[in-house]
């Protein structure tokens, strides 16, 4: 199979590239902007390999995306370009508008055109898989309830609403012109080359750092969380035997309150690397403010995938949080740059909004 993988220098991107390009009857190409989360140093492992190219550009840029098809000789789009951190989306949602929902429309315009061209088998072969979130289906009570593939949306930040708009755009181009779309649904993901802007590795660390471990709110709100490794091995199966214009919920079946998050992740440095005054990295938690719109609780349902296509978690919370903590040891090479120059772990989400 020949792959086009949209945003594959971003953290799931590179888990789906890595996973790909080592079977090497695939091809896969790689076409990233980019972007402050996008990240050449996590493909290094495939970078020479022969099936493997990467392609700096953007997913709206329907001149190049329609030359990459073409000579590409795609069979199996996996879109997952997109601006993903909720509280960027608060302090600045157009980025989100632009690349998620123009973006989006954008490609599957020139997916649609290059999949028009194709004769009768590769037509039938074609896949279009756009990669979702949970979060657009809004959150649930603290005590009951899972999001399944039928759960109404109902987005609450400017990420999960973006997110949506795609969701919807992607249904569209299935239902009005035919085009053969899957599309999947996922909850929190975490494990190696996580930007640290996100709960896990933002507070792992600022924990090595001896700096604050901020937890927003009451620290109860609840996230299903992922080992990204797994995520990857769902999308390959999805994209290359879901079916056409079905949508399939992704999740580890890991409940986790955001504080007992923090708090393993402190436990187990306790344990790997011991404060130099004898403490523990729990001292470093500090409640903060809530974010804005936080949703409370989000819960998957991934039966259908399992039952479906045969894919389980292989990782439960607890050995892919000990496999993503030595892995973060072990590469300080790969995130100090980041915290350095890209992003230090400030707060984000709390600027006063001006007009966009
Ligand atoms: P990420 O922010 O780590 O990576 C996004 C990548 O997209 C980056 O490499 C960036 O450079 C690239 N990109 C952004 N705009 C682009 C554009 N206009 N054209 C081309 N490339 C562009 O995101 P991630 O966490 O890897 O998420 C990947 C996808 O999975 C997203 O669609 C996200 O909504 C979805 N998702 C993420 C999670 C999660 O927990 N991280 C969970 C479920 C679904
Ligand atoms: P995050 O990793 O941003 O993912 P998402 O918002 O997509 O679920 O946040 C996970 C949870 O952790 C969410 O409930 C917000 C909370 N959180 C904190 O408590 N402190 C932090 O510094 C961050 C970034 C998130």
């Amino acid at each position: 199979m020949r792959f086009l993988v949209t945003g594959g220098a971003g953290f799931i991107g590179s888990a789906v590239c890595r996973l790909l390009a080592a079977n090497p009857v695939n091809r896969v190409v790689n076409l990233d902007k980019l972007t402050y989360a996008g990240n050449l140093q996590s493909l290094g492992s495939i970078e020479r390999l022969v099936n493997y190219r990467f392609v700096r550009g953007d997913i709206a840029d329907e001149k190049l995306v329609g030359t990459l098809l073409r000579d590409e000789k795609i069979d199996i789009v996996m879109h997952l370009a997109a601006e993903s951190h909720v509280d960027r989306s608060i302090d600045g949602p157009g980025a989100f508008i632009e690349t998620n929902i123009v973006g989006t429309y954008r490609l599957l315009n020139t997916a649609y055109d290059y999949w028009l061209g194709l004769d009768s088998a590769r037509k039938n072969a074609f896949r279009f898989h756009h990669v979702s979130t949970d979060e657009v289906f809004g959150d649930l009570p603290f005590d009951s309830g899972t999001f399944t593939e039928d759960s109404a949306y109902a987005p609450s930040s400017p990420y999960s609403a973006s997110k949506a708009a795609s969701d919807h755009l992607v249904r569209a181009w299935h239902a009005t012109y035919g085009l053969p779309v899957v599309l999947s649904n996922c909850s929190n993901n975490y494990g190696p080359y996580h930007f640290p802007e996100k709960l896990i590795p933002l507070v792992l660390l600022n924990a090595l750092e001896e700096k604050s471990l901020p937890v927003y709110g009451s620290g109860e709100n609840v996230r299903d969380w992922l080992f990204v490794e797994d995520h990857a091995k769902a999308l390959e199966a999805i994209a290359t035997r879901g079916r056409i214009g079905e949508s399939y919920n992704v999740g580890g079946r890991a409940e986790r309150r955001n504080i007992d998050v923090v708090r393993a992740i402190c436990s187990i440095l306790d344990r790997k690397v011991p404060r130099a005054n004898g403490g523990s990295y729990a001292d470093l938690i500090e409640m903060v403010s809530d974010r804005r719109g936080h949703d409370r609780r989000y819960a998957i349902d991934p039966s259908k995938i399992e039952v479906e296509l045969g894919w389980c978690a292989e990782e439960s919370f607890e050995t892919g949080l000990e496999k993503t903590i030595d892995w973060f040891l072990a590469n300080e090479s790969w995130w100090r740059p980041l915290r350095e120059q890209k992003y230090a772990g400030e707060r984000l989400g709390e600027a006063v909004r001006a007009a966009i």
